[in-house]
């Protein structure tokens, strides 16, 4: 019993089952380094404050540098009934240093400290998943650049619409996570704020700097509010829902992928080395990469939900709810870095196969609307031009004929002003250059957008 840092006031030990329920040792010992990076800057202010005497903070510095080599060493002997990371490490630091290991936890809670350790991991995770949204994009910027002139069918209700570039639609996908990244940049901003010095809930008694300690952790500010501060966990409800947001960008990516490298559209490769093969149909070869980012998806909204419920109805300040706030942000982190890695990894190595992708867009009368527009700029209402392509259309489809496939003859059947120069809009390369302004699909519109999402990225640094 005398193990428990808070049993002064208990005179039953604790159940042998509460004792692993309770503990969350288990999940937040991720938390181990930030621990100890919060407690080295407490200690150092506790001594600039003369609230600690120089000798006790050099001894907790020198003990909190030991510690964290046996962490990262795999050596530190982890237990659960020391319930967390924080108690786990002040307990070890104690063993080692004696009494000044016991006034570490001076003017401090833990509930200031976990909420201090878990916005100091979320701002780390933060910066290595927009490390990893860049060179995802960048793969999409290169990719969209070398594919700049390829045609193929853009697709409205997965029917053929219009003829658009591939590296026009490459660009669709910049477009999300660039704005992905904005997300996670605008959530960094409320995650980076100190909440330590908070203490349980209302303050404390000690002439603590607050400011100083933000600085030594390089957090932008401190919190404006011990109550909410211990209680506070929308930082972490933002980054998840940003996290969300990643993923159903890179689901719609993968789910394109999965159709494209199918045989019935044979638009696309997938490396090899991103497939696996099945243990009964020797012909497979699965695009099981993008699959599985598509089922993460899953998980990541499911971690937002948990969240959210999570702090449904707790009344202020800290609740033990807070301590589930962990696993749900942890594993949604965890797989957005992995989804992004694999993903930035294989598109580069995507074979396109520009034949297949021309002769789709080749099919399905997708220049049905240059048609149009054509005899709108001949004199006709846009409204009845469309009328006149329709009836052109069901004339191909009653022939079984593309729209290019009919005779000159043929098309002024359908009205008096078309003429020879009509084939040029008809064709796809003429249909996608004509689309030529910001925005749009033609080749050099591509190039110049490659252009600027490349400058954008250099300025975000
Ligand atoms: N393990 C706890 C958590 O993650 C740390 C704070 C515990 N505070 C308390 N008053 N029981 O939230």
């Amino acid at each position: 019993m005398s193990e428990k840092p808070w049993s002064g006031a208990f005179t039953q030990p604790t159940d042998e089952f509460v004792e692993a329920f309770t503990a969350s040792i288990d999940f937040d010992k991720r938390l181990a380094l930030q621990d100890i990076a919060g407690s080295r800057a407490h200690a150092r202010m506790l001594g600039r404050q003369g609230i600690l005497s120089e000798a006790d903070v050099e001894a907790i510095l020198d003990g909190l540098e030991a510690v964290r080599e046996e962490i990262e060493a795999g050596e530190f002997p982890y237990s659960v009934a020391l319930e967390d990371i924080h108690m786990n490490i002040e307990a070890r630091l104690t063993e080692r240093i004696g009494d000044a290991g016991k006034r570490l936890h001076t003017g401090r809670s833990r509930n200031d400290q976990v909420a201090t350790d878990f916005r100091l991991y979320v701002r780390d995770e933060i910066d290595a998943i927009l490390a990893k949204l860049a060179r995802f994009r960048a793969a999409l910027v290169d990719t969209a650049e070398r594919e700049a002139d390829t045609v193929m069918p853009g697709f409205t209700h997965l029917q053929a619409a219009q003829p658009v570039t591939l590296g026009h639609h490459l660009l669709a996908y910049q477009e999300m996570a660039e704005r992905d990244a904005g997300r996670l940049r605008d959530a960094r901003r409320r995650v980076n704020l100190l909440p330590l010095g908070s203490g349980a809930l209302a303050g404390t008694t000690f002439p603590i700097d607050r400011e100083w300690v933000a600085q030594e952790l390089g957090f932008d500010g401190v919190t404006e509010n011990s109550l909410d501060s211990v209680s506070d966990r929308d930082f972490a409800v933002e980054t998840a829902s940003a996290c969300s947001l990643v993923m159903a960008h890179l689901s719609r990516l993968a789910e394109e992928l999965v159709m494209w490298a199918s045989p019935q559209f044979g638009f696309a490769t997938l490396p090899q080395s991103f497939c696996t093969g099945s243990s009964i149909m020797p012909q497979k070869i699965n695009p099981d990469v993008p699959e599985l980012v598509r089922g993460k998806t899953g998980r990541v909204n499911g971690d937002l939900m948990s969240l959210l419920t999570l702090l449904k109805g707790q009344p202020l300040a800290y609740n033990k709810d807070m301590q589930e706030d962990k696993e749900p942000l942890f594993d949604a982190l965890d797989t957005v870095r992995g989804s992004l890695k694999v993903m930035a990894d294989m598109v580069p190595g995507i074979a396109f196969h520009r034949d297949a992708l021309r002769k789709a867009a080749s099919a399905g009368f997708a220049t049905a609307t240059d048609l149009a527009d054509y005899l709108v700029r001949k004199g006709l209402p846009f409204r009845e031009a469309h009328e006149v392509v329709g009836k052109a259309v069901r004339h191909c489809i009653d022939h079984g004929l593309e729209l290019p496939d009919m005779d000159l003859a043929t098309l002024q059947g359908f009205s008096g002003v078309i003429g020879e120069d009509v084939y040029e809009v008809l064709t796809l390369e003429g249909s996608v250059s004509a689309r030529d302004h910001i925005g749009g699909t033609a080749p050099d519109q591509v190039r110049a957008a490659v252009e600027r999402a490349r400058r954008r990225m250099e300025g975000e640094g």
